[in-house]
Order: C-alpha cells, then structure tokens, then sequence
C-alpha cells in the first residue's frame, strides 16, 4: 500500500535574483562552500543532497529547485482537472509558491520544523541549505513496520500537532501533511520539512503588512496537496483554513496505525470520490480513544472537525478546564475521549523538546 504520492501541484517555483538569496542570514554563502556527500531524496521539485561544509565540517540538507522546471510546468505533477497549466497566471503562481519555502522556513523557529540557515541561486538552480535530520522520512520507517503502535503513534501525533498549532498561529496553513514530509531525527523526534505547498492567510498578509488590501489572490481555494491527505472542503473548491490541516492529520494517524489512507482507490478520481461521499472505516482494534479522534479529525464538515488548536488549549491548562469540562457535563462530545490518546503526553517536555518516544 506505501508508494511515494506526489503532490499534484509542483513545489517548485521560480527564481529572481537577489529576492531569492540571503539578505538577513549571516554571510553569503554558494556552491562552492559544500561538498556533496549523498542524495538524501528526490521528489517532485528536485533533489535532495546531504552536503558537508567546507569551513566547518557541518552537515546539511541541500534543497536543489531547478529554475528551468519552475519556469515550465512539469505536466506529470499538475492535476488534469486545474487550470494551472492553461493561464498565463500559472508562472506567477509556481513562483509564488517557491518563494513562499524559502521565506517562510526562514521566519520560523520551532524545534518541529525544519531550519533554513542559507539561500542563494546559481544559473540553472535555486538552493535552500536546510537543517540535516538524520533520521529520514516517516514515509520509510512506516513502509518498513507497515504500521506504528498507538503509544508511538499519539506521541508523532502530539508533535505534529505542536508544529501545526505553531504555524497556525501564525496565519500559516501547511496542506501538504504527509509521511514522505515528517523526517525523524537522531532523538526520534520527528521534524516537519518541505515548505512548497504551505501558504499564509490573507489576514495574516495584510496585518504582518500593515494594511488591508481589498484583494482576494491569497483566498485559499485552489486544489493542492496530495489526494490521499486532502480534505474535502478542498476538493468541493470550497475557500479552506487551517482546519485542512487537522483532517490531513487524521489521514496520516489513520495511515501510521492501519497501513493504509483512509481512502484508496485505483486511480485519483475514485479516491476523491470516496473522500467527498464514502464514510470512514475504523478497524475493530483500534483503542476507543484512536477511533474516536480519527472520527474527530476525519469530518467531512470543516465546522464539526475537532479543533485541535482548541484542544491545546484545555491541554496546557488540563486539570481545571478539563475537570470543568466533565463538571460541565460534556465529556461525550466529540474530541473529548481523544484526549486519552494524548493523556501519557507531558506537553510541557514535548514543547521543550525532553520528551522522548519511549517515554
Ligand atoms: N530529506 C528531505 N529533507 C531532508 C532533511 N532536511 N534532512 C534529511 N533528509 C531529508
């Protein structure tokens, strides 16, 4: 059931100029300053290559885009039923969404997203030297168990939903959740990477600008990310938020502790059907708790969709909003049973990043 799913619309974007290279990070760095050890991956935007510098010995990841393939649309990756590759505002897009990796990976810092320390750009290819997380894709590790024990899987969980939580509240929605973009470090922690397909929210664009625009180029409506993961208010072509995320979730728990996405099928129509139509199957074995937080996370309706941000919420505070909460008489509403899968979870650990999987 594990094959690599790529993302229908391709991460790769375009280059220009000095936009693209450092200007706030330290010294301007090029490809002269690393030498390659090994290629670590290759997708749908380029390569992947573990490199090793020159002056300091240090490991990275080096992202490779190549410009050429941002400028023409790599036909493989877009999806028959868009427009991206008929209107002339296709480029913009594409470009757009290059530069959206490099800067928002450059603003953030969080022990569960990945680091950007350089940028820069030759002739042919842009580069992004990314922290290097030794552990590889989560997409391996569960290709090579099939499927994750719920402790293991609740605590990938509890740290996807740390970083989550921390883009969304920054006006960033990631949509594209997947195992092929979940790396393990050396600790087991595991660090969320590949930045293309994340956009900010109008809302977000307009206050970090100052002003309020009365545009709507940022709504977010196109269809993106990968069929498998994505939510149906997307494929309705519905304006999506960050609630997009929390079903992708749900996809990916389903697919750690099963072996498979919730829907498959022999090709992306009859998948996008059954997301839109079918209701999900929880196996028999799963604990209450799982089924019940799958259920919770898989809602068709973005409305009744378990709010994880809100979640967090009653979870740093836990004792008094949760002994509220059952005082209050709502402890069979959806999201609350979950709670129990999260329950081993020191989230004050996880957040300074103590927390071990074993733990
Ligand atoms: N594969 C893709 N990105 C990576 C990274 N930052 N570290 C290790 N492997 C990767």
């Amino acid at each position: 059931p594990h094959t690599r799913r790529v993302s229908i619309t391709p991460t790769s974007l375009k280059p220009d100029g000095n936009l693209w290279s450092d200007q706030k990070l330290k010294s301007a760095r090029n490809l002269k300053d690393f030498s390659p050890v090994r290629v670590l991956g290759k997708g749908a935007y380029g390569k992947v290559i573990l490199v090793r510098d020159l002056t300091t010995s240090k490991l990275y990841a080096m992202k490779q885009l190549k410009k050429a393939e941002i400028i023409f649309t790599n036909q493989e990756n877009v999806d028959e039923n868009s427009d991206e590759h008929k209107d002339s505002s296709a480029l913009f897009k594409r470009i757009e969404r290059t530069f959206a990796e490099r800067t928002i990976l450059s603003e953030l810092e969080h022990p569960n997203i990945v680091k950007l320390f350089y940028s820069f750009h030759d002739n042919s290819k842009l580069y992004l030297l990314l922290q290097y997380i030794p552990g590889g894709e989560l997409f391996f590790h569960l290709k090579e168990h099939g499927t994750l024990d719920e402790d293991t899987v609740a605590f990938y969980a509890a740290e996807i939903s740390c970083a989550l939580k921390f883009l969304h509240d920054k006006g960033i929605v990631y949509r594209d959740l997947k195992p092929e973009n979940c790396l393990l470090d050396q600790n087991g922690h595991l660090v969320l990477t590949d930045f293309g397909l994340s956009k900010k929210s109008v809302a977000q664009m307009e206050s970090d600008a100052g002003l309020k625009e009365d545009n709507n180029i940022m709504e977010l409506h196109s269809i993106i990310g990968t069929p498998e993961y994505c939510a149906p208010e997307i494929l309705q072509g519905l304006s999506y938020t960050k609630n997009c995320d929390w079903y992708s979730l749900g996809c990916l728990v389903y697919d750690m502790l099963v072996g498979k996405p919730p829907y498959t099928g022999a090709n992306h129509k009859i998948i996008l059907s059954k997301i839109q139509k079918q209701n999900v199957k929880l196996p028999y074995y799963l604990s209450d708790g799982m089924k019940d937080m799958l259920g919770a996370l898989l809602k068709k309706e973005q409305g009744k969709r378990w709010d994880v941000d809100n979640y967090w919420r009653v979870a740093q505070n836990k004792t008094t909003k949760a002994r509220k909460k059952r005082k209050a008489g709502q402890e069979r509403t959806s999201g609350y049973t979950a709670h129990f899968v999260f329950r081993k979870i020191n989230w004050k650990k996880l957040e300074s990043g103590e927390l071990q999987n074993s733990e």
